[in-house]
């Protein structure tokens, strides 16, 4: 994020966007020119803001889709579904973004990571989770979900047990240019910079062992590192492809 920086518009959060300017290496100002890309930090949270467009991470606004009847038709929930497993499944989600994947995984029981590694989206994610625990309808499936910041390839490459599920949903270079996304996620795509380790990530993907790795890809779009899934799920946008390690290949599908 060059030339931008941080507001605070809440005079009683300033030791609060003091840290953050620290942590990301922003400066914090009373004002942004046009056209500038900047945190704004006020009484409602930390806002992606660009002139009059502004991003506030809310999953209170997803409690609709969290409802059990609901969740079962998620497609995502669907392909990450393992069947026949007991107790608390994990998750990795090794692109987080702004975490509605991953919430929509811990709803349906999974205890996920969420690994986000660009600073900003991590710090607007991080906020968003904080205000998602103080909703009581929220708190619980917030407890389920832990976030790391960093490179995922390596949090994979260092996991002491592997995971059930490994969720990879890199950005695709179409969707940049997609007239279909709303104005606040072109807004987000300008702090993302297209997936240019996929063969990496996959590999790490795999070698962390889970039981099944869960790539969203638009319906049309090329499988991630050209490999073939066992399986795919489609909607009528986005594909679930599920790969199924070699060592799981009899128990699931
Ligand atoms: C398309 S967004 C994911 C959106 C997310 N599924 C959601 O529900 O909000 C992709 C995100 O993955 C992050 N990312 C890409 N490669 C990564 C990596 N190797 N490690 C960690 N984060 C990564 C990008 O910074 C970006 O925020």
């Amino acid at each position: 994020m060059q030339d931008n920086l941080i507001l605070c518009a809440a005079p009683e959060r300033m030791e609060e966007a003091q840290r953050l300017s620290k942590r990301l290496g922003l400066p914090i100002s009373e004002t942004a020119e046009a056209g500038q890309l900047c945190l704004r930090l006020d009484g409602d949270g930390l806002h992606l803001q660009l002139d009059k467009l502004s991003l506030l991470g809310d999953f209170s606004a997803l409690l609709p889709r969290l409802h059990p009847n609901a969740l079962n038709g998620e497609m995502l929930v669907r392909a990450a579904k393992i069947k026949g497993f007991e107790g608390t499944p994990t998750a990795i989600d090794a692109t987080a973004g702004m975490g509605e994947d991953a919430l929509l995984l811990a709803a349906a029981g999974f205890s996920v990571i969420l690994c986000e590694r660009n600073p900003v989206i991590a710090a607007l994610l991080k906020d968003t989770m904080e205000r998602a625990a103080l909703d009581p309808a929220l708190t619980e499936i917030v407890g389920r979900m832990e976030l790391h910041e960093g490179d995922s390839i390596q949090l994979l490459r260092d996991l002491d047990q592997a995971p059930e599920v490994v969720l990879l949903d890199p950005m695709f270079p179409e969707r940049r240019k997609s007239g279909l996304i709303g104005k606040k996620l072109q807004l987000l795509q300008r702090l993302e910079a297209p997936c240019s380790d996929e063969v990496e990530l996959l590999e790490a993907a795999v070698a962390a062992g889970p039981k099944k790795v869960v790539i969203k890809r638009p319906l049309k779009g090329p499988y991630l590192a050209e490999r073939k899934p066992a399986y795919s799920i489609r909607g009528k946008a986005v594909r679930y492809d599920c790969i199924i390690p070699t060592q799981h290949r009899k128990s699931e599908k």
